[in-house]
């Protein structure tokens, strides 16, 4: 019986990690799977949580089970940041969970989707290919419309599949820093969809897994608040691997939103069954290393510190892109204005192979560049290798 199996491909994101490992070539340069790497091209682990380690270490008197929940202290300390100081519990509508990160949250999020009965999930193409791929193994149809144009998101087609939307239609979006394009909605563009999606019977489920990495902590949940304070019921994805720079600790968080605050806890009732019939209950240590930070004023202060430097690396790697304008066959402009680790570079798959084994330049196959692996010392590099392929 096991034997029947398919060989399935490796993770093509995933998969990167290793092709980049093995090239010998002293000046590759690695732009694959999205994690955060400073100047001299390291991904430290943050200052803010090696102290909240030290405290957790020290103060930390159990690690006994905490249930299919996890950490309710993170998840409700993270609520202000995600949904706003001044009402984080829209008025007691919404309740979380802690997940193993930002996947484990979607795959919680697309299981009640699931459960609750939809049948189809509206999702922009492209996106992150483990949020078509979670949908499928979970038996939830895609429906695809396209992202963005030359010009930034495609808000003909976004409008396009709200109008032609089902009853049992569930809508993918993300909250920030688009992955794989760093195309995100404008405030205005926002304003529209959410106004769009009050008028309609889908689902929102927001996935924010980049939040204070594109233009700010506050600026980059302008759309979430939005869509939120507009309809009656979403599902929140969230994710800390990236702005605490935890990924492989995996944390996550889900949250439900419902129209009325006396659903909410047999709403959750089905993400803690969900949760106990996947992984049972949720890594603590990454999570309680992010509570010890939100708890405590001082390191608060350093990480958003931490985080601020990180965003304004990434805007310098992107305004000198954009001063390289056209290069080659391709134009950088457009990666200046885009938000978070990442950008496609329309390459074809022959380019793509040729700045890898030409250039020793690795990222994915679609052309989408971690803009975080750029650095003083490999930038030049990369502008020129550009310049040669698509030239
Ligand atoms: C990425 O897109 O590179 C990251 O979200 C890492 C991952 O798990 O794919």
């Amino acid at each position: 019986m096991l034997n029947d199996l398919k060989q399935q491909p490796a993770d093509a994101l995933l998969a990167l990690i290793k092709l980049h490992n093995n090239d010998p070539r002293a000046d590759k340069i690695d732009l694959g799977v999205g994690v955060y790497k400073t100047a001299e091209g390291d991904t430290p682990v943050f200052a803010a949580i090696k102290a909240a380690e030290k405290k957790l270490v020290e103060e930390q008197d159990s690690k006994a089970y905490l249930g299919p929940e996890g950490d309710m202290g993170f998840v409700e300390k993270l609520m202000p940041y995600v949904f706003g100081k001044a009402n984080p519990t829209m008025d007691g509508r919404i309740e979380g969970m802690q997940t193993p990160g930002g996947t484990g949250s979607l795959r919680l999020a697309l299981a009640m989707v699931k459960r609750a009965g939809y049948k189809r999930v509206i999702v922009g193409k492209p996106s992150w290919p483990n949020h078509n791929q979670i949908c499928a193994d979970l038996g939830l149809e895609v429906v695809e419309f396209n992202h963005a144009t030359a010009a930034g998101a495609d808000m003909d087609a976004v409008r396009g599949a709200i109008a032609s939307a089902q009853e049992g239609d569930a809508i993918l979006l993300h909250g920030c820093c688009h992955n794989p394009t760093g195309i995100d909605y404008t405030n205005a563009e926002w304003d529209e969809i959410a106004g769009l999606l009050a008028a309609s019977t889908i689902l929102p489920v927001l996935d924010l897994a980049y939040q204070g990495l594109g233009q700010g902590m506050e600026e980059d949940a302008y759309g979430l608040r939005r869509v939120l304070a507009a309809v009656p019921e979403a599902l929140i994805c969230y994710s800390c691997d990236k702005n605490f720079g935890l990924y492989r600790d995996r944390v996550g968080a889900l949250y439900a939103m419902v129209a009325d605050p006396a659903d909410l806890a047999k709403v959750m009732s089905n993400g803690h069954s969900l949760a106990r019939a996947n992984w049972s209950q949720p890594p603590d240590h990454g999570g309680a290393a992010v509570r010890v930070i939100l708890e405590d004023e001082a390191l608060t202060a350093q990480w958003l510190a931490e985080l601020d430097e990180m965003r304004e690396r990434m805007r310098g790697v992107r305004a000198r892109l954009q001063a390289a304008g056209k290069t080659g066959g391709v134009d950088l402009t457009p990666v200046g204005s885009q938000n978070g680790l990442f950008s496609i570079i329309p390459f074809t798959p022959e380019q793509v192979q040729a700045m890898r084994s030409e250039h020793g330049i690795y990222f994915a196959a679609s052309g989408r560049i971690n803009v975080a692996g750029l650095t003083t010392g490999n930038i030049d590099q990369f502008i020129a290798a550009v310049a040669a392929v698509t030239a």
